[in-house]
């Protein structure tokens, strides 16, 4: 049976205000999503009718997949679902490997992104290219307002343009503390998009975290682990500025950063998880336990999309 997987990610810098074309820095994690298909009676998603609203991201995958036969996919995922970890990124990735894997086709790495994010764009509302191609890539991925070291593709969307980099992740650790709040991530984006178009404010937070981006990414390849923490820090202070913040991820914030470089919270907020760098993920997992989070650690994985025909 042909199978894909892909990578959940983190975003270390940038969610959200790469919404709006500015930079930021995520890195695929080693938790992943696995989807089998095969042609069946009818099309189901392990066992349950397509249409189900839990299977919206498969649909509209397999919908700008080409599938037009009826079709029978298994999913199996490891990567929390609403919980800032692209959930959904790797089950449209994978989807689409799958496929294309199908049809005995081979595309282009950039074609998969490229047809993810719209995809992931189509249910979301609106979004950016950060979560669907760190999946399809691995590793670590930047992305700049223009083309530089280390360029694999760009994607465009009206008049905005993301170009998409690869960065070697250092072999790092993460420590990632879930709310156990669920956050959809259209409505929380749509909330920061009304923002911006009515407050100065909101713009200059969203360019100043495009610019934390950057040098953040810089400060992570030359192991400047206090920069790297201190600028966590800020792009989580931002962030709640845009209204995307959560009490609960607050505290789990300021507990972890006793033991941490520095915290703050990934993906599109308003519950989710946060992520801590730390030298003592031991004693940063317990205290996020004890303020009510679940915790565990994470490394890079620097394994994008995989095929099995
Ligand atoms: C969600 O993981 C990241 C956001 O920036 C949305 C997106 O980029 O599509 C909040």
């Amino acid at each position: 049976m042909p199978a894909a997987s892909a990578p959940g990610k983190l975003i270390l810098f940038g969610e959200h205000a790469v919404v709006f074309g500015e930079p930021a820095l995520a890195m695929a994690v080693d938790l992943r999503t696995e989807v089998y298909v095969r042609p069946g009676p009818e099309t189901t998603v392990n066992g349950l009718p397509i249409a189900s609203p839990r299977f919206r991201y498969v649909r509209a995958a397999a919908k700008r997949g080409g599938a037009s036969d009826p079709l029978t996919f298994e999913i199996r995922s490891m990567i929390p679902s609403a919980a800032g970890m692209g959930s959904s990124a790797a089950v449209t990735v994978a989807t689409l490997a799958a496929l294309r894997a199908l049809r005995r086709e081979e595309p282009p790495p950039e074609t998969l992104a490229r047809l993810a994010f719209e995809v992931e764009h189509e249910v979301q509302g609106r979004a950016s290219p950060i979560d669907t191609s760190t999946s399809v890539h691995g590793n670590g991925v930047l992305i700049r307002r223009e083309r530089g070291d280390g360029f694999l593709w760009q994607v465009e969307r009206g008049d905005r343009k993301w170009f998409l980099h690869h960065v070697d992740v250092p072999a790092f650790r993460l420590v990632v503390g879930e709310t156990g709040v669920g956050a959809a991530t259209g409505p929380l984006v749509a909330k920061v998009k009304q923002f911006a178009d009515q407050s100065a404010d909101a713009r200059a937070a969203i360019e100043e975290i495009g610019r934390i981006a950057l040098e953040g990414a810089e400060a992570l390849g030359l192991g400047r682990w206090e920069r790297v923490g201190e600028l966590m820090v800020r792009n989580h202070e931002l962030l709640n500025f845009l209204g995307v913040g959560h009490p609960l991820l607050d505290r789990l914030v300021r507990v972890a950063r006793r033991w941490s470089y520095g915290a703050k919270l990934t993906g599109a907020g308003g519950g989710g998880s946060m992520i801590a760098l730390t030298d003592e993920a031991d004693r940063v997992c317990q205290a996020i336990e004890q303020e009510g989070g679940r915790a565990f650690v994470v490394h890079p994985d620097p394994q994008g999309v995989e095929v099995r025909p």
